[in-house]
Order: structure tokens, then sequence, then C-alpha cells
């Protein structure tokens, strides 16, 4: 008890001092929330991490030289008993998340051999319903000026023959339940911001080259620390990008599916092996 009040003094005098905020962030173990973990430690911020895998968490703590500004814990985000758990977890250490970042995902082709159900289910589980349990957890700790934030993908404005149906759908489903959020939360003063990103160079991206469009690893962290600095409610990653396929949406259905299909065959070309 009085070791928790001796850290609890401590946190709070260090985040007046440099003016920190404290992180709950998803998918820390690899790729895009690894890295944005790095610069946000490195920047002095306080960050939770969660992962399933938990010998890669306790290799990023030693990483970051045992920061005690980094915690984590090791937990399947599908699973309601480990969000409960570890709100209960926050409560023991008086730490309230102001910024949430649900970057945990898992991408896989579920269009292989017809439509392989359980993958799908797993996708959507993990992307979206994992995320919608995690928010139901969390929303009642949740004070005025809190960010909920979710990473989604160009993936969700479109069907792909080649990508699968759950990575897809899920991403789609997560951004609509967002927006659906937003409106609901928004004169509460707690704000849900959707992050879209194009290819990223990095984690599940999938591309095996470096093209023009991809966004190197440090540019996307840098796109999500911009975002939690700004009021809007949605990010577009390359902006041009999604503001040209938006366009194309709207063009009449052969025309788009042509596009489409053009765009499915420089996938190919440029895709890394399937998994
Ligand atoms: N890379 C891209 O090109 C790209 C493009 C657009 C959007 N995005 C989005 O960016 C985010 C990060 O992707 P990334 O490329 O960095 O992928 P990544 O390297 O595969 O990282 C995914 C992270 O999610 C964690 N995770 C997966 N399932 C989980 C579960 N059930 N519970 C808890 N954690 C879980 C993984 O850790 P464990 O395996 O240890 O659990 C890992 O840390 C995702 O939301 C993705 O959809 C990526």
């Amino acid at each position: 008890m009085n070791s928790n009040l001796e850290y609890n003094n401590l946190l709070l005098k260090k985040i007046i001092e440099n003016n920190m905020s404290k992180y709950l962030i998803t998918g820390v173990s690899s790729g895009i929330g690894k890295a944005l973990t790095k610069k946000l430690i490195s920047d002095k911020q306080i960050v939770w991490g969660i992962a399933r895998r938990g010998q890669r968490l306790k290799e990023l703590k030693e990483e970051l030289n045992n920061s005690a500004n980094f915690i984590y814990t090791p937990m399947d985000q599908t699973e309601k008993n480990c969000w409960q758990s570890l709100v209960n977890k926050f409560k023991e250490k008086n730490f309230i998340p102001k910024i949430i970042i649900f970057n945990a995902a898992i991408s896989q082709n579920d269009l292989k051999n017809g439509i392989e159900i359980e993958t799908l289910k797993k996708m959507v589980d993990v992307n979206f319903l994992g995320i919608m349990r995690g928010i139901n957890s969390l929303i009642p700790f949740a004070k005025p000026g809190t960010q909920f934030i979710a990473i989604s993908s160009f993936s969700a404005l479109k069907g792909s023959g080649i990508e699968g149906i759950g990575y897809a759908a899920s991403k789609a489903a997560l951004s609509i339940g967002f927006e659906s959020l937003y409106q609901k939360y928004k004169d509460k003063g707690i704000i849900f911001k959707t992050i879209y990103f194009g290819p990223i160079g990095s984690g599940m991206g999938p591309f095996k080259k470096i093209a023009p469009f991809i966004l190197s690893e440090d540019q996307a962290v840098n796109c999500i620390i911009n975002s939690t600095k700004s009021n809007k409610a949605q990010f577009f990653y390359p902006k041009s990008i999604f503001f040209i396929f938006k366009i194309i949406k709207l063009l009449p259905s052969n025309i788009y599916f042509k596009i489409l299909s053009q765009m499915e065959s420089f996938h190919l070309k440029l895709k890394k092996p399937l998994c």
C-alpha cells in the first residue's frame, strides 16, 4: 500500500514537471506500436503497453533500459476478463490513461479456400469486438479530455479478392464504431478519433518493396503523435491517396471495379508472399 502511494506521488511529480501524458497502447510487441512506444518513452511520456507475447514485452522493457515510464501487461484483447483485470490494475496504480490507442490487429487472408469462417471470426474478434470490449471497460473511468484512438486502414474503404474479407470488414466496422462513439461522446469531452493509414513499410505492411506512397514506420509514428494534438476526429495518411480514392468511389460501378481490378494487379506485383 505504502509503495503504491510512493509510486503514485513520484508519478504525479514527474507528470507535472515534464508535461507528461499517460498512454495506453495496444499491440506494442512489434511494428508500429513498438516504434510508437519507443518514441513516446524517449519523449518522457508514460506508456502502459499490452500485447499477447509477454517475452516480447519484457524484451521491450529491457530495450528501454527498464524505464519506470513503461509498464506492460501481457493480455489477449479479445478476452473480456483481461480488460476488467487491466482496469483493476489501473485503479491500484491510480493510472488513468489520457490517450488510449487501439493499435493491435491481425491480418490474414480468409479467402484462400472458400471463406475460412474461423479465420474471419478471429479477425472480427481481435480487430473490432476486442476493441469494443476494451472501450466498455475503460469508458466508466474516462475523464473529459480523454482520447480514444482507433488505427484503421485504407483497406476499410474497399473489398479485395486478394487480401480477403475479414481484415477489411473488421477495420470498416471499427471505423463506423468510432464514428458512432464520436457522436455519442463528443459533448462529454471524450473524443473518439480514427486514423486511417495507407500501406506502411513495417509490421503487417503488405508490400515487399518500398514505393513512394508507402509510409515509413517513423512517419507513421509521427502521424499518430500529431493526431493526438489535433481536435479533429478523422485523419488520413497519406491524405492524397484517400482523397483520390474517395472520388473514384463516386464513379459508376463498372468504372470503379475496373480501377479496383487494376489496383489489385498492382498490389499483387508488389505483394509479400501469402501468409
Ligand atoms: N503495416 C501496415 O501497412 C498498416 C497499414 C494500415 C494500417 N495498419 C494498422 O496498424 C496497426 C499496427 O500494425 P503493424 O503493421 O504494426 O502490425 P504488427 O507488427 O503485426 O503488430 C500487431 C500488434 O498487435 C498485437 N496483437 C495482435 N493480436 C492481439 C490480441 N488478440 N491481443 C493483444 N494484442 C494483439 C501483436 O502482438 P502479439 O502478437 O504479441 O499479441 C502486435 O504487437 C494495425 O491496427 C494495422 O491494422 C497497418
